[in-house]
């Protein structure tokens, strides 16, 4: 029964605050709950169909640290999506109680009986700003809670980054607070609290009465954390728990502040999102990242990294179609003389957002050859793959992984080997390397192929499908190390924890 007291007293506290103007939306959810309440609807997230540039995220593991996760990233926000990333490494590290790896999902679709679910939706989106509401939720045995609602907006001009709280200005923040407080003192029943189960219920609240005086106030971030405007310019804020006594709901409350009643409780940055809230002013235009380029975190994704080598040659234009069936980048390590008698299609590869890596010009062993040679070979392949794609080759794949400290520092490039081996050179049969590379493939991984051989290529669509349905976001090779320094003659071999992988973190 104390329950329903102080919920109900929090709402009339807030009834206090909005006067007669407040919006007296009902939810359905929880009308035996609070009555007469001011609860309404959350902030409608916005579908990212309609935001320019968004891109929707999906991200399941399970096992003992199940997650479920949707976020948005949006195209040429680099700061934005810096900070999501952030935000849900640290998060994630710590529902893993330690340093968080991507992992997929052992089974297709985990069921999430038990696990942590992560809701990042895009609430406003106007002119420089993106608002966006992280509901933080726990699963256990199939019943979910849910443990935080943040806001936070976004100056994509700017990379500023505030939260809900900061919609509210000090003054105002207090305002609310005291009424709440007041609302929890005994005999504090306001003078509009309807008769009936007030009554009834505020005798248990008189019988414990709590001293909120002497009480630590709860944090601004926390009391209006999940802050926002809905299109008609209410202030809108949810709360997971009691915010004076700290009970928990087992559903979100949502609190309605009228526009009028709520604008001598706003900040400056309230006032500028409460005006995007209801102009429908859309986004301001972003660059957007070159294809093969866009933005993605593989400490974050299960990521893996599709690489062929000594192309190109006719097999290569097939390749190129499967790869933009499935709409993914792939990285191809080009021979210098094979660049030579297919410019055209060479071209066609960078044209289509692949990366282009350097293969030396003849594929040598590297270690057998002088300085000389091997600087010969590689600037020979550089300016070939530039001169018919338009594209500089920033890294190197030594032909047959063959190295040495004379290569090391020689080359004058990173150099990237693979981490799964198809071994399709050898077996020439799909159905020898695609269970090859199913086996091997670990988020992270480098994966090397060669689009030289029609057996290959015919491979490909069944290998992407079938990574894909693992769980696997196909990146390119600068995709996949985004954020790592890539080091002039160093190996790299796939991005993690693991030897011979690189931590990105
Ligand atoms: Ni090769």
């Amino acid at each position: 029964m104390r329950f329903s007291v102080r919920v109900r007293t929090m709402t009339l506290a807030i009834v206090a605050v909005c006067l007669a103007s407040c919006s007296v939306a009902t939810d359905p959810v929880v009308p035996e709950v609070i009555p007469d309440s001011v609860v309404g609807a959350a902030v409608p997230a916005l579908d990212p169909e309609g935001i320019p540039g968004a891109i929707p995220v999906v991200m399941n593991t399970d096992g003992t640290a199940a997650v479920r996760a949707h976020w948005v990233y949006l195209n040429g926000a680099e700061p934005y999506n810096d900070h999501v990333d952030a935000r849900l490494l640290g998060i994630l590290d710590q529902h893993a109680g330690g340093r968080y790896n991507p992992s997929v999902p052992d089974t297709g679709k985990p069921s999430m009986a038990n696990g942590l679910k992560l809701n990042d939706e895009v609430i406003l989106a106007g002119g420089p700003m993106l608002g966006t509401r992280l509901t933080r939720s726990t699963t256990v045995n199939g019943s979910t809670t849910t443990i935080s609602v943040t806001t936070e907006y976004t100056d994509l001009s700017t990379g500023t980054v505030f939260g809900g709280s900061a919609l509210v200005s000090a003054e105002g923040v207090e305002t609310i607070r005291k009424l709440l407080v007041e609302a929890e003192q005994p005999n504090g029943q306001h003078p509009e609290a309807p008769a009936g189960p007030v009554s009834t219920t505020a005798g248990s609240s008189d019988a414990a009465p709590s001293q909120p005086a002497t009480e630590e106030p709860l944090p601004a971030d926390l009391l209006l954390g999940g802050a926002a405007f809905n299109p008609s310019g209410e202030l809108v804020i949810p709360f997971t728990a009691d915010p004076v006594s700290g009970v928990a709901f087992t559903t979100p409350h949502v609190v309605h502040v009228s526009a009028r009643a709520a604008a001598p409780l706003l900040s400056d940055a309230g006032r500028q999102m409460q005006q995007l809230a209801g102009t429908g002013q859309p986004l301001t235009a972003r660059t957007p990242a070159a294809a093969g380029q866009e933005h993605i975190n593989c400490d974050l994704l299960p990521c893996a990294a599709l690489t062929y080598d000594d192309g190109p040659n006719t097999q290569t234009t097939r390749l190129l179609g499967i790869l933009a069936k499935h709409s993914i980048h792939a990285t191809f390590f080009q021979q210098g003389v094979s660049v030579a008698s297919f410019p055209a299609i060479a071209a066609a590869v960078a044209a289509a957002g692949h990366s282009i890596g350097n293969h030396t010009m003849n594929h040598p062993y590297l270690t057998k050859l002088s300085a000389a040679a091997i600087t010969a070979e590689v600037q020979g392949a550089s300016a070939t793959i530039l001169q018919a794609s338009g594209q500089a080759p920033t890294f190197l794949r030594p032909p047959y992984g063959a190295s040495n400290a004379l290569v090391k520092n020689t080359v004058g490039m990173p150099m990237i080997n693979w981490s799964v081996d198809s071994l399709d050179w050898l077996s020439r049969d799909k159905n020898a390397f695609i269970p090859t590379v199913l086996n091997l493939v670990r988020p992270g991984a480098v994966i090397l192929q060669h689009d030289i051989h029609a057996t290959t290529v015919d491979g490909q669509d069944q290998l992407i499908t079938a990574l894909q349905e693992k769980g696997y976001h196909l990146v390119t090779v600068p995709q996949l190390f985004h954020g790592i320094e890539l080091q002039k003659g160093h190996g790299y071999f796939c991005r993690g924890t693991e030897y011979p992988c690189t931590p990105g973190r």
